[in-house]
């Protein structure tokens, strides 16, 4: 049998540079290669209300921000099943279940948990529904006999937690079959790449620290953004040796510029090993620099940005796809859901064909 592939994200925002170099751009590579059964791409809207749950427009105008991003970035809806996670409500019966198999101080070891816990001041008074979303999205995983999930490297300790639910649940219900695939996290083989940074030098570029670059920003914008980012700060005079690390220009370089791009727009240099070898010498301008990654972002950016407007003319279509996709789902989930039940022993229906 062939793999099944799924992965996610929150609709809180519009989709950034991190997301895709963190996560969409293996996506659609796997999306490309065909080699897979089933692919599914979650909108996980319920994951966002865990901490937003007074914030119920934002997340709902997002689900349709994201949808549009994912198409706009390359995901195909004809090959891969994009849905929105709180129109399949197996996924909650499964959580409720997998709820007894997990202890709170599991959850709060979870180094994700941790970080955001901090980041959003729940340390005095943490929403249940937070602390348990790495149960739920075990569930997402789980419901769909998923074997693989690309994600950006924050997400391995969610993965680590849905393995432990697998083995959990076959130590305590022994089911006759497999019921859950062990799924593996495909998490992207460069380290840089994991976490792209923030346009203020920050380790990760985020909606909530303002310092990203959007899919959908428009040229003027990626232009003063780029303009505007943290570069090194002891390089003062064109003339200074300038470091390349912790430099978030040469960081999207890194993850962006390919050999090719020189010959088009900088054919004083080869590669990027030259430039940065220029850099460090000291002699060379951040602008030109910037100017140089300001028209490789654009020719990424421009056919995203075409399909993006031709998605707004189809908002309704995109609308029903996703409330297809979710039935679908729904209908793919409810098969694991009653060979969970008849596991666990709760399948009472059984009782009655006994008879
Ligand atoms: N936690 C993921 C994020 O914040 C989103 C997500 C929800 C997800 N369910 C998932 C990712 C299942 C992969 C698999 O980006």
């Amino acid at each position: 049998m062939k793999d099944i592939i799924l992965t996610g994200d929150r609709p809180t925002g519009n989709l950034h540079l991190g997301h895709y170099v963190g996560s969409l751009k293996k996506r659609i590579e796997m999306q490309n290669s065909l080699d897979y059964d089933k692919f599914y791409v979650m909108i996980a809207d319920t994951q966002a209300l865990t901490d937003n749950a007074d914030k119920i427009d934002k997340v709902k105008n997002n689900i349709i921000q994201v949808a549009i991003d994912y198409i706009s970035a390359g995901i195909d809806p004809k090959k891969v099943n994009i849905f929105i996670q709180s129109m399949v409500s197996e996924l909650h019966e499964f959580t409720t279940y997998f709820m007894n198999l997990v202890t709170l101080s599991r959850l709060q070891r979870n180094p994700t948990i941790k970080e955001e816990i901090k980041a959003r001041g729940f340390e005095t008074s943490l929403p249940i529904g937070f602390i348990n979303y790495p149960v739920s999205q075990a569930s997402d995983i789980l419901a769909f006999g998923t074997t693989l999930v690309p994600v950006g490297g924050d997400q391995l300790p969610m993965l680590e937690q849905a393995r432990e639910i697998v083995n959990s649940f076959n130590y305590t219900y022994s089911p006759q079959e497999e019921i859950f695939a062990m799924p593996k996290a495909i998490v992207s083989e460069n380290k840089l790449l994991q976490r792209l940074p923030g346009l203020d030098g920050k380790i990760k570029m985020s909606k909530s620290a303002g310092n990203a670059i959007y899919l959908c920003d428009d040229e003027k914008t990626v232009r003063e953004k780029v303009m505007s980012a943290y570069t090194d700060p002891n390089h003062i005079k064109v003339s200074d040796p300038g470091q390349v690390e912790g430099n978030v220009v040469f960081s999207y370089l890194d993850a962006f510029c390919e050999d090719y791009h020189f010959e088009k727009y900088l054919p004083d240099y080869k590669n990027l090993d030259e430039l940065k070898a220029h850099y460090k010498r000291g002699g060379l301008g951040d602008v030109k620099v910037k100017t140089f990654l300001i028209k490789i972002l654009e020719e990424f950016l421009t056919p995203i940005r075409e399909r993006r407007k031709e998605c707004l003319n189809h908002i309704d279509d995109i609308y029903q796809m996703l409330f297809e996709n979710s039935h679908k789902a729904s209908l793919d989930a409810k098969v694991r859901l009653e060979k969970m039940k008849d596991a666990i022993g709760i399948n009472y229906k059984k009782l009655l064909s006994l008879k």
